[in-house]
Parts: C-alpha cells; structure tokens; sequence
C-alpha cells in the first residue's frame, strides 16, 4: 500500500479538530473538510479507488486512532447500488469522482418498509451530511462510469461493518 496521502492526513486531522463539536458545528467542519477533498481529486491510491465487480467496494481510508469516526473510499460500478438503509452513527459524504443518484426514503406508517420522497443527483464536489438516524437512503450509479465518494462516519473502524448502516429488508 502506498504512503499516506497529504490531502488524506490533512482531511483526517480537521475532522479529528471538529469532532467534538455540537452537531451544526461539526456538519459545516465536515462539509467543509470534504469540499476542499473532492475539490482537487486525483490524490486517492489506485488500491482504493479499486472497484469490485459483485458489488460496490468500500475501502478504509483512516481509522482514528481514538475511535471517534472512520474515513472511506466507496467505488461505483455503473449499474451497483447500495441497499436502502439509515445510520446509527452520523455520516458525511462528498462525491469524489463520476456522478451518483441519491435516493431518500421515509418509513411507512408503521415505521417499517421505506417509501422513496425523492432523488437528487449527485455529481463530483457534492456534499452532505446526515446526524444520527436523520435519514434513510440509497446510493446508486446510473451513469455510464465509475463513480468514486468519500464517507465520513462517527465510528471506530472496527465498527463499520456492525455499527453504521441500519439495513431495510
Ligand atoms: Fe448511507
């Protein structure tokens, strides 16, 4: 694997500065982070913008050493999605590279099957932030090229398999 990269270290270290702010503090430092991020792409190493052909891949960036919030790389195949799901942790996202369509839904009257509100579509320098169980969404490529985003979570990451996404059967 290669070494570190600056624009890496530098994304790590301002969120690691934001990280115990209250929640509109931290989601404009997170957004800002990202924004300056996916404003001069072409730093992230080839390893991690790897795509997988099963099914879309996501690679750690940065795990924060105290565990307060891990950084990936997600890769886009045309046509991969993601399932519908919510967070338990917040999350922030910046498209990288291509162009991804977000889906957001709410839950049905009983508070189960989500049912879709809207989508937005999301190209490269595109920015979000979504607090602790604040939405539920999808994330998909529609277009015709790879699409790469960078996803900031409030977790260690060894928890990011178990304690980020809540998934919709
Ligand atoms: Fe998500």
């Amino acid at each position: 694997m290669s070494a570190v990269p600056p624009q890496l270290q530098h994304l790590a270290l301002r969120i690691g500065n934001a990280a115990g702010l209250a929640p509109d503090a931290l989601a404009s430092e997170l957004k800002a982070a990202l924004r300056d991020a996916t404003a001069a792409p072409g730093w992230l190493p080839p390893e991690r913008r790897r795509a997988d052909h099963q099914r879309y891949a996501r690679h750690l960036l940065y795990g924060d050493p105290a565990g307060r919030f891990s950084i990936l790389s997600l890769v886009w195949d045309p046509g991969q999605e993601s399932p519908i799901h919510g967070h338990h942790t917040w999350c922030a996202v910046g498209v990288y590279d291509g162009e991804l369509t977000e889906f957001r839904f709410r839950e049905d009257a009983a508070g189960r099957a989500p049912v879709e509100i809207g989508s937005e579509r999301r190209v490269a320098g595109s920015l979000s932030f979504d607090p602790p169980l604040g939405s539920i969404h999808r994330f998909a490529n529609r277009s015709g090229a790879v699409a790469i985003s960078l996803h900031v979570y409030g977790v260690a990451a060894d928890r990011i398999a178990t304690g980020v996404n809540r998934i919709y059967a």
